[in-house]
């Protein structure tokens, strides 16, 4: 499974792909702007130049001719550049157009298999379903999950399934399960995987069995003097 770091934060995005564990990016308009600091651009090229991957940057226009006008900037902004486009008609008419220029899209705010179908069709690199939020409205994302992958693997559809919307690691370890292709994750969420109590008690441990041969020999790893 691939993992994207959902978000637009600069020094976090820095810190998971100086472990070498980010395969992309994805921002939306609600991550942008808790980044005030720069103008958007300059940000976004930031983010661009740092990340080993593909960074979706989703249009905030509404309209075809618009949507059309907007993505095109995008995709010059960067080679790993990726257009977010969300899942209305105009949209995949956008997604349709956009493809055929060689330029990658990726669908977003897709709630239902049925959405994912018709992004696949018109041409996306990716689609998003967003799990957690459907999750809030009394559903279960995971369904969803299921359904595309199973759907997308009996019809071999190339277009990558991206979890999105997720909320915390047992999303990523069930998604990863039914094979789904990528999680984009907050960085919280990747903090939380990295945990577990008993590798802490196992370091404690081990530093505590250590001091006594510290004392006697001192630090065994510096070259004797
Ligand atoms: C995905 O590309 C979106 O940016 C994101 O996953 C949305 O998550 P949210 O529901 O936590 O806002």
């Amino acid at each position: 499974m691939k993992f994207f770091i959902d978000s637009a934060n600069i020094p976090m995005i820095e810190k998971f792909v100086d472990m070498g564990i980010v395969d992309g990016v994805t921002t939306n308009p609600s991550l942008l702007a808790k980044e005030g600091a720069n103008h958007p651009i300059d940000h976004l090229k930031k983010i661009l130049k740092l990340v080993p991957g593909p960074v979706s940057i989703e249009v905030v226009a509404t309209g075809y001719e618009n949507m059309l006008e907007e993505a095109r900037q995008i995709a010059k902004m960067g080679t790993n550049a990726v257009v977010k486009l969300p899942m209305t008609k105009d949209g995949m008419h956008a997604l349709h157009t956009l493809s055929q220029e060689g330029i990658k899209v990726n669908v977003t705010l897709v709630f239902s298999a049925t959405q994912a179908l018709i992004a696949a069709k018109a041409g996306a690199t990716y689609v998003s379903p967003f799990i957690g939020r459907l999750d809030d409205a009394g559903m279960d994302g995971m369904d969803l999950i299921r359904d595309v992958v199973q759907i997308f693997r009996n019809y071999s559809i190339k277009t990558e399934v991206l979890v999105a919307s997720v909320r915390h690691p047992i999303h990523v370890i069930d998604a990863a399960k039914l094979g789904a292709d990528i999680a984009t994750l907050p960085p919280d969420v990747l903090d939380k995987m990295f945990m577990h109590p008993l590798t802490d008690i196992g370091i404690k441990k081990f530093l505590d069995d250590w001091k006594g041969v510290e004392a006697k020999y001192g630090d065994i790893f510096k070259p004797p003097k």
